[in-house]
């Protein structure tokens, strides 16, 4: 059982726990103010004088270990700077935080108590700190030990308790709601990210689906249809199955549907990409380029991790979930460079590079998705390298034709702390996808460009009359090293916080 962080009326001085987290603004005047002076008081005033002594200055992303050798009821108390009160933000905060715990697990403390940092001096609201901590809290303990021994002592220990304390009950009231939807969303995220590191052996469409009934089961106002390969057949899924034919795992159409308490007309669609293994297909992709290739269903795995959430949620529409879930292989029966396939909705592809597989798929869940005519459709897929090229590791690229969906998902992004950046869906380069002997073909006449000419390909099969948005993540699905203190190595749930928020604030 994963624990909860919670949150606790009273003086941060009495408090009981291995390590303190308090936070330090790096322009927060002479005087130290909140929790830091309370804490500088009980300790003599070390952390005083270490500011003093320039140690520590409050800089953005530095911290100082004290120890209290007794004085107070922690064994360390840990400074966190929060940098200056312009650029604070509730993002800089849960950065903050999740170095905090880092530092404290790195201590092997096993319980942690922390303050609404920022909330003082810093003027930021007690709910989005609050919400900013639980998620550090949840994201930075996060670890995915299924392969593990169990007896090894771990070098460093979960952290089994964290508090977040506060004096001023009004801020406590908020700080409570703040904590819970920080909770939801990091259990969420932690759902995606421990279906994307799951060994791709394991992780088979069959299991993704097994998945995604568990969540149906759970949820008495989700549901889920399956169409297995037969059923997808008849409607006429013909790209989808396409993908699927060089495996040996069964493919499966996932289809979940989520109805709120209050009857709504209001209905959006999020399709993920489901590749549980892209080797590239009879294009091959080289050795190294298939080493992280299990992310390729992150899509899907954002997908579940949002459903996952949607009972507490309680978005006030209805809200559907398509996956076309398969791997990508090579094999006698694999489709090959040439082929041409029908998707579902009646265009045509010409298969150029099997590794070009994602769209294929998507080809027809969006086709399927424009047949429920909603107001709205969301794709979210590890689609393409160019992507990772044109904005790093971290950046969620954003392409749609309607503004409003894009200003939502920015202002949403925003908020969770996600970076989403938007890529044109510029149509001089339509060109670029003109088959010789189909409606289009799945890759661009070369590579520049990529990430577009991808997007643009999927426009094709979206009815123009729906807002539609197309999310890659192929950059941010998967951490190959740490680059944020509260994303661990791996799976890291890209886009499961923002999504939520979004439908949490569609009207
Ligand atoms: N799954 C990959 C994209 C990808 C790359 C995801 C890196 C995560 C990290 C996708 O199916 C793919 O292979 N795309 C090709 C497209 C090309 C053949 C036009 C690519 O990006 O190289
Ligand atoms: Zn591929
Ligand atoms: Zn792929």
């Amino acid at each position: 059982m994963r624990m909860k962080p919670t949150v606790v009326q009273g003086d941060i001085i009495n408090i009981k726990a291995d390590v303190l987290i308090v936070g330090h603004l790096e322009d927060g005047g002479k005087r130290l103010g909140g929790a830091l002076e309370a804490v500088d008081a009980v300790l003599g005033g070390e952390i005083a004088s270490a500011i003093a002594s320039k140690e520590t200055e409050g800089k953005w992303k530095t911290v100082l270990t004290v120890r209290t050798n007794g004085r107070m009821q922690v064994n360390h108390v840990v400074v966190v700077g929060l940098g200056t009160k312009k650029t604070l933000t509730a993002e800089r905060v849960r950065q903050a935080a999740g170095l905090g715990f880092k530092v404290a697990k790195s201590l092997r403390a096993t319980s942690v108590a922390t303050v609404l940092m920022g909330a003082g001096r810093g003027e930021q609201d007690p709910h989005s700190i609050a919400q900013a901590i639980s998620e550090a809290f949840l994201l930075t303990n996060y670890q995915f030990d299924t392969w593990k021994k169990k007896d090894e002592a771990s070098p460093n220990p979960l952290i089994k308790k964290a508090t977040i304390v506060e004096l001023v009950s009004t801020k406590c009231k908020s700080a409570l709601a703040g904590c819970e939807d920080g909770t939801l969303f990091a259990e969420a995220t932690i759902v995606a990210r421990d279906l994307v590191n799951e060994a791709p052996s394991h992780m088979s469409p069959a299991e993704l689906k097994r998945s995604a009934e568990q969540i149906a089961k759970k949820s008495t106002n989700v549901s889920l249809k399956v169409l297995d390969r037969v059923a997808a057949k008849k409607r006429g899924m013909n790209a989808f199955l396409a993908v699927a034919a060089g495996s040996t795992t069964e493919p499966y159409f996932l289809h979940l549907t989520y109805t709120p308490p209050k009857p709504s007309k209001k209905s959006i669609v999020l399709v993920g990409k489901g590749i549980t293994f892209d080797s590239g297909g009879l294009s091959l992709k080289p050795a190294d380029g298939m080493m992280t290739m299990k992310c390729d269903m992150a899509g899907a795995a954002t997908g579940l991790g949002v459903f996952s959430a949607l009972q507490a949620l309680q978005p006030n529409m209805t809200v559907h979930g398509l996956i076309a879930t398969c791997e990508n292989m090579p094999s006698g029966s694999a489709y090959r460079p040439g082929d041409v396939v029908r998707a579902m909705n009646g265009t045509t592809i010409e298969v150029l590079n099997t590794d070009a597989e994602g769209r294929v798929t998507l080809a027809d869940a969006l086709s399927y998705a424009t047949e429920l005519q909603p107001n709205a459709i969301i794709d979210i897929a590890t689609l393409t390298g160019a992507c990772v090229v044109a904005l790093g590791e971290e950046i969620v690229g954003v392409m749609t034709d309607n503004d409003k969906l894009a200003e939502r998902t920015l202002e949403a992004a925003y908020v969770t702390g996600e970076a989403f950046w938007e890529l044109p869906l510029y149509p001089g380069y339509d060109c670029l996808i003109e088959s010789k002997v189909a409606d289009v073909q799945n890759i661009g006449i070369n590579r520049w460009g990529g990430a577009l000419t991808a997007g643009l390909f999927l426009k094709k099969f979206v009815d123009a009359t729906i807002p539609w948005m197309h999310l890659d993540i192929a950059g941010p699905a998967f951490a190959e090293r740490e680059y944020l203190s509260y994303v661990p190595y791996g799976g890291t749930g890209a886009g499961v916080r923002t999504l939520l928020q979004l439908l949490k604030d569609y009207k």
